[in-house]
C-alpha cells in the first residue's frame, strides 16, 4: 500500500513537462498484438496500469523490453492464451486486448475487467462489436469465450460512443480483410492516436475524430515506431494543482487542442489561460470563482476524468457549483472525502452542489479511484496543514512520478510506503 503525504499552501510555480497519455498508451500497446513484427513505442508513461498491459503482452508469448518511455516489443512469437481474469481483473483496460486477440487469432477467452470503482461498467458493447463481424460469444464461470472464426468485415453501430468498444472495433477491423465502417464511434483524441498507430502500421483508416471510422484491414507483419500522445488529463490535473494554490504555471510537451472542455473549464473559474506551440501556461486569481453548471460529456465535452479534479477546484471557489455528472454512475466518493476536509458538498444521483468555503484543512483521506485520489492530492496542496491521500496505488495506475512533478513546482509532496 502507498500512501501520499502533502504540506499545504504553498504556491506552484515554474514549468514542468506532460507525460505520453495512459489512455492512448494502453490502447496501443494492446494494438501491437495485432503486429506480427516489431513496435516500437516512445512517449509510453511510467505507471503501473501500462506495466501490467506488458505483463499481459508477455503472458501472450510477445518479447517486450522498456527503456525509460520507449516499450519495445516483439509480437511475431505471440500466441492465444486465456486471459484469466488474475490478469484481467487489476485494469480495465485489459479489455482492450479482446479486439487484437480475437482479430489475429479468431479466438479470445478474457476474464472479467476490473478497474476503478465507477460504476458498474459492463462490457456488453464490446460483445455486440465482436458479435457484429460475426464472432459468437457465451459466458462460462464469469469468463467471456469468442470464436472468431465466421468473422468478416461489416458494419458495426455502437449504441454510445464508448471508448473502448471503439477501440476494440477499430484493432479488430484492422486485421479482417476488407471494409467495416464503425458508425456512433467516440470522438476523443486517444482513438486518433489508435488510428494514426494502425496507420503506422499500414492499415487503411479514416474517420477518427468523428462519429464514422472506415477501416480496410489486411494482415500486419512490419516494424513501425510511434510515438504517443501527451495525456491531456495529466496535463489539466497539474493545471488543477497550479489553479488551487494561487500559481502560475507552463506545461511543456502538452497539445492544447485536445484539451476543448479542460481549458474554458479553467477560464470560467478566474485563470488566465495562455497557449502556445505545444506550452499551455495558467495564472491562477486571488480567488477561484465558482463554476454554476458543470456538465461532463464525451469529447469534445468536459472530461468524466476531469470531474473529480474540478470538484476540489470548485470546494474553495467564490459561490455556488454545480456539477452534473453524466458518463459514470458512481463517480462521486471523493466529495465525501473533500468534506471530510472541510468542503460542503451535497451530492443526489448524477449532481453534486458544492458550496464554496475560504479553505479546506488538511486531514486523512482515501482515494478510492485514480482521478479521485489525484484530486484529494490537488486539494491537500491547496488545503491548511498536513493532507495523507492513502490508497495511494490507485494513483500510481495512471500518473507518471506525480509527487516529482509537484514538488519541482514547489509542492511538497512525497509518495511512502503505508500499512
Ligand atoms: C475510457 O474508459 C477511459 N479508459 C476512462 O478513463 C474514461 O473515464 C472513459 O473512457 C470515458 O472517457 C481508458 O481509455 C483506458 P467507455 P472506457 O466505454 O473505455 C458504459 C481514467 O480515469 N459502458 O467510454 O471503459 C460505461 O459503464 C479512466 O483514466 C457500458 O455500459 O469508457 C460508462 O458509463 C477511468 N457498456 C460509459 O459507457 C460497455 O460495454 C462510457 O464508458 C462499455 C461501456
Amino acid at each position: 500500500m502507498m500512501c501520499y503525504e502533502i504540506e499545504g499552501g504553498r504556491r506552484l510555480c515554474g514549468q514542468v513537462r506532460v507525460s505520453g497519455s495512459k489512455n492512448a498508451a494502453l490502447p496501443i500497446l494492446c494494438a501491437a498484438l495485432l503486429n506480427d513484427g516489431e513496435t516500437v513505442l516512445h512517449h509510453c508513461p511510467a505507471i503501473s496500469d501500462v506495466a501490467q498491459a506488458c505483463r499481459i503482452l508477455k503472458s501472450l508469448g510477445c518479447r517486450v523490453k522498456r527503456q525509460q518511455d520507449t516499450i519495445w516489443i516483439d509480437a511475431k512469437d505471440a500466441f492465444e492464451a486465456p486471459l484469466w481474469e488474475e490478469m484481467t481483473g487489476g485494469m480495465r483496460a485489459s479489455v482492450l486486448f479482446l479486439g487484437p486477440l480475437l482479430g489475429r487469432f479468431r479466438k479470445a477467452v478474457l476474464g472479467k475487467p476490473g478497474g476503478c470503482a465507477i460504476g458498474k461498467r459492463p462490457i456488453d458493447y464490446h460483445v455486440a462489436v465482436a458479435q457484429a463481424l460475426g464472432a459468437v460469444c457465451r459466458e462460462e464461470n464469469g469468463c467471456f469465450l469468442f470464436d472468431g472464426s465466421n468473422m468478416q468485415a461489416g458494419k458495426v453501430v455502437l449504441p454510445f460512443p464508448s471508448v473502448g468498444a471503439t477501440e476494440n472495433a477499430m484493432c479488430l477491423a484492422a486485421c479482417l480483410p476488407g471494409k467495416t465502417v464503425i458508425c456512433g464511434a467516440a470522438r476523443e483524441p486517444e482513438i486518433y492516436d489508435l488510428q494514426q498507430f494502425l496507420k503506422a502500421m499500414g492499415v487503411r483508416i479514416q474517420g477518427a475524430g468523428t462519429d464514422s471510422i472506415w477501416v480496410e484491414g489486411k494482415e500486419i507483419s512490419t516494424s513501425v515506431s510511434y510515438r504517443v500522445m501527451p495525456d491531456r488529463i495529466e496535463a489539466g490535473t497539474l493545471l488543477a494543482a497550479a489553479a488551487v494554490t494561487g500559481g502560475k504555471i507552463f506545461l511543456s510537451d502538452s497539445d492544447w487542442l485536445t484539451m476543448t472542455g479542460i481549458l474554458p473549464f479553467f477560464a470560467c473559474c478566474g485563470c488566465q489561460i495562455s497557449v502556445k506551440g505545444a506550452e499551455v501556461g495558467l495564472k491562477a486569481p486571488k480567488r477561484l470563482k465558482a463554476c454554476p453548471c458543470l456538465l461532463t460529456k464525451t469529447y469534445p465535452g468536459f472530461p468524466t476524468d476531469m470531474q473529480p479534479l474540478a470538484a476540489a477546484l470548485l470546494t474553495t471557489a467564490k459561490g455556488t457549483s454545480m456539477i452534473m455528472e453524466q458518463i459514470f454512475e458512481n463517480r462521486f466518493h471523493h466529495c465525501t472525502e473533500l468534506n471530510k476536509m472541510g468542503g460542503r458538498i451535497g451530492c443526489s444521483g448524477p449532481v453534486a452542489v458544492i458550496e464554496g468555503v475560504r479553505h479546506l484543512k488538511g486531514t486523512t483521506v482515501c482515494a478510492s479511484d485514480l482521478r479521485a485520489g489525484a484530486a484529494l492530492m490537488v486539494a491537500g496542496l491547496g488545503a491548511e496543514g498536513k493532507t495523507v491521500v492513502t490508497n495511494g496505488q490507485y494513483i500510481c495506475r495512471g500518473y507518471a512520478g506525480l509527487e516529482k512533478k509537484l514538488a519541482a513546482l514547489g509542492g511538497r509532496v512525497r509518495l511512502m510506503e503505508s500499512r
